[in-house]
């Protein structure tokens, strides 16, 4: 299975702040906004990672990030030259997806709750033949994509952005899909706002009875950090559930916890941040081992 991030956006809603920096790697509370999607993947058993940036701004990612070894995983990056909508990302990955299946992730979303380890487990299997998407409550749905779905997790309908919603369940910005997906996102015709939506996509499994979704319930969070008000918001509320003394969106500890860095590699990471709280969580995480 292939992952991608889509941190390509310009970040429009975020200016001046995102006119010398790009979104994803902004700061949520103690870590940039980028480590959440990240972290998803990772949790869901993603090794094999493509980061898709925007053109001339691959280089902050790489410092930031380079190659991914140091938690275990293997990053590229791809610049996307034109902002052509969601889908484009399975056409600009084709030859990194290769046979394989593949998520997507959207730069700017987080996501946590109790079990997503598990509900992520469980879109990678349901997406062996066919798409899984997530279906997250909330009162006005109108700005998102929106799913109605039956009590066995089919998908009846998906909108986007629609001025009647068919339902309150909207589709975050988490994607797991066949190899199919490739040949339908080259098939999708640039939706009425000039783009190739991912809601085209998750129409096309739709339409083969192959779109299945998977409720998050309402204890669950979810953002879309896309505007000042959303990613101030979103990091008080990261802030307030990491009092639990459980930190959300640590790479290192994804890591550590799928086996793909030793204790050792640890302890090196946690003196290296040991100034701030991320590194003191990292020191905590190994002397509890
Ligand atoms: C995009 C998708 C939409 C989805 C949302 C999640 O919206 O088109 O279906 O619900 O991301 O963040 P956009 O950010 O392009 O408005």
């Amino acid at each position: 299975m292939k992952g991608i991030i889509l941190a390509a956006g310009k970040g429009t809603r975020l200016y001046p702040i995102t006119l010398p920096i790009c979104k994803p790697l902004l700061p949520v509370y103690d870590k940039p906004l980028i480590y959440y999607p990240l972290s998803v993947l990772m949790n869901a058993g993603i090794k094999d990672i493509m980061i898709i940036t925007p053109p001339g701004d691959t280089k902050p990612f790489e410092n930031l990030l380079s190659d991914g070894h140091k938690i275990g995983v293997n990053i590229r990056y791809k610049e996307q030259p034109v902002q052509r909508g969601i889908a484009d990302a399975f056409i600009l990955a084709e030859e990194f997806i290769g046979d394989d299946n593949c998520c997507l992730a959207l730069g700017d979303n987080i996501f946590y709750g109790p079990g997503f380890r598990k509900k992520l487990r469980q879109a990678v299997e349901l997406c062996k033949d066919g798409a899984a998407i997530f279906g997250y409550y909330v009162t006005d749905p109108r700005p998102f994509g929106v799913v109605e779905f039956s009590a066995d997790g089919k998908a009846v309908s998906i909108e986007e952005k629609p001025k009647k919603p068919k339902s309150n369940y909207i589709v975050p910005g988490l994607y797991f899909y066949d190899n199919q997906v490739v040949s339908i996102a080259k098939n999708v015709k640039p939706s009425a706002r000039g783009e190739l939506e991912i809601t085209s996509v998750n129409n096309a499994y739709l339409a083969q009875g192959a779109l299945r979704v998977i409720p998050l319930e309402s204890e669950f969070s979810w953002f879309d950090a896309g505007t000042a008000d959303s990613l101030y918001e979103a990091a008080g509320q990261i802030k307030s559930a990491q009092r639990s003394g459980k930190m959300i969106g640590c790479l290192e500890e994804v890591a550590l916890r799928n086996q793909w860095i030793g204790l050792d590699d640890l302890t090196i990471m946690a003196e290296e941040m040991s100034k701030t709280n991320y590194g003191h969580y990292l020191s905590t995480l190994v002397d509890d081992i």
